[in-house]
């Protein structure tokens, strides 16, 4: 359809019209003052209801298709082998082409079983960059998560199109120092969320798989935003373009052994996720875990009408139409933001466009909570909430207690799918060009509440 529209003069919109509404309430600057200040300068913290438009994250925040919403009616809420199951694997057979699916409520439920699983005290598990979740589970385990992305990544203003590729030298040498022994897989990530939604291509893919394969490593894919990966390989790796993203998406998973979904994101539902791994024997040990933390293995804490939703919104990702359109509008925002002048994470990536708030707040030291703060302030002028993806969000080092000092300090605008449009983007980028215009008054914050575990959800602040 769009492709019609390839070589005439068409504005870019949102491919689908709006059947049902949902009000959102203005407030005031002085009422959001208040707000932020009650809740602790922390955007996690303040209710939905005070929020005008919401970048907090693109998590479980998509709108559903009317055939989605259908499908929620077929819902089979059968204790054991509901028929949604069924349908849910098959969806992830034909899409993904992983053989065995274990469902769990969401995310980080897959991660708790596959880490538990395949991790031992003194373990080493390489990937591209840490993602908060990912590494605690794997600490959890017992093991240590290492870095091995490419050096382009942690630099915000190199243009590297795939910033989420491995770094081959960096990789080998963890394997030298460490033996295949210590390693139980390497955790790849499509595409890279804290590095600012950024790729990897399939050419890496390929080699680390090569690499893997010599030292009979596994590769366990989060593939959280998988879709928005392969458009992105469609779009700027060579050879790729005439591709459907749908082909790309299965050689992705091929290359890999097993994986975890956060189905609340690319695939276009509230909630859910699952584990999917081709080793029968690791599936067998999965899907007896499941048991005792999520559910019997046809639910993993899912409702029958769940697993439907997400069996359809599964095919939904992977349509060409949607995929352009949902990464288009990230890119909208993102060069509106970019022509301002305002330094943002480059390239735009695919779910959000992530603020640099040390360049915007170069008057405030990182252990000020620059990021922290920046989202506070964009907060107030305008009731748009964002997050902080940065030094609060890095933590401590769980065996030093130490302040982790990360080289990114971001604020990041993630984009729900399918819920704003291209007008609520333009306030967006309103907003954030008036808050870079008044970015001296921004003070820094100290921490006053500081919890052991994913701090960033629930620390509390104030200004220094
Ligand atoms: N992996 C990635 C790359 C993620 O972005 C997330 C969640 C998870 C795993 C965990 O999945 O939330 O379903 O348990 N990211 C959300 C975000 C929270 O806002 O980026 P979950």
């Amino acid at each position: 359809m769009a492709q019609d529209n390839a070589n005439r003069k068409r504005s870019w919109a949102e491919p689908y019209k709006i059947k049902m509404v949902e009000q959102v309430r203005m407030t005031t600057v002085e009422e959001r003052e208040k707000l932020i200040r009650d809740t602790g300068f922390n955007t996690f913290l303040l209710r939905s209801r005070d929020v005008y438009i919401d970048l907090l994250t693109d998590s479980g925040t998509s709108a559903m298709s009317d055939r989605q919403w259908a499908g929620m009616m077929l819902g089979d809420e059968a204790y054991a082998g509901s028929e949604n199951f069924y349908n849910l694997e098959e969806a992830v057979q034909n899409y993904y082409g992983y053989k065995y699916l274990v469902p769990t409520h969401q995310g980080r439920a897959a991660e708790h079983i596959i880490s538990q699983l395949m991790i031992k005290e003194g373990d080493i598990i390489p990937g591209n960059m840490y993602f908060t979740t990912t590494k605690l589970h794997q600490e959890l385990a017992g093991g240590t998560f290492v870095d091995v992305i490419i050096d382009e990544a942690h630099d915000s203003d190199n243009e590297h199109p795939f910033k989420g590729n491995i770094d081959l030298d960096k990789l080998k040498q963890v394997i030298d120092q460490y033996g295949r022994d210590r390693i139980p897989y390497i955790s790849i990530a499509t595409t890279v969320n804290m590095a600012g939604g950024q790729p990897i291509s399939l050419d890496n893919l390929k080699q680390v798989r090569e690499l893997t394969r010599k030292h009979d490593i596994p590769i366990i894919h989060d593939m959280t935003r998988v879709a928005e990966n392969a458009y992105m390989i469609k779009k700027h790796e060579p050879g790729q373009e005439k591709r459907d993203v749908r082909d790309i998406v299965k050689e992705i998973c091929n290359l890999t052994d097993g994986a975890t979904m956060s189905a609340k994101k690319d695939a276009l539902v509230n909630i859910g996720g699952f584990l999917a791994v081709n080793d029968q024997e690791l599936f067998d040990k999965a899907r007896n875990m499941v048991v005792i933390y999520e559910g019997l293995h046809t639910y993993g804490g899912m409702a029958g009408r769940d697993m439907e939703a997400l069996a359809i919104g599964i095919r939904e990702s992977v349509d060409e139409d949607h995929i352009r359109a949902r990464v288009g509008q990230v890119e909208y925002l993102g060069k509106k933001i970019l022509g301002a002048g305002i330094p943002i994470v480059k390239p735009v990536g695919t779910h959000g466009v992530f603020l640099n708030a040390r360049r915007i707040l170069p008057h405030l030291s990182q252990d000020e909570l620059p990021a922290q703060a920046l989202a506070a302030a964009i907060y107030v002028d305008s009731g748009v909430r964002a997050m902080e993806r940065g030094i609060v969000s890095a933590g401590r080092d769980p065996q030093t207690g130490d302040q982790i000092y990360p080289k990114l300090e971001l604020v990041r605008l993630t984009i729900p799918r399918r819920v704003y449009t291209q007008a609520h983007m333009d306030v967006v980028a309103e907003s954030i060009e008036e808050v870079w215009l008044n970015r001296e008054n921004i003070r820094g914050l100290k921490f006053v509440y500081e919890p052991e575990y994913l701090r960033f959800f629930q620390s509390r602040f104030d200004l220094i």
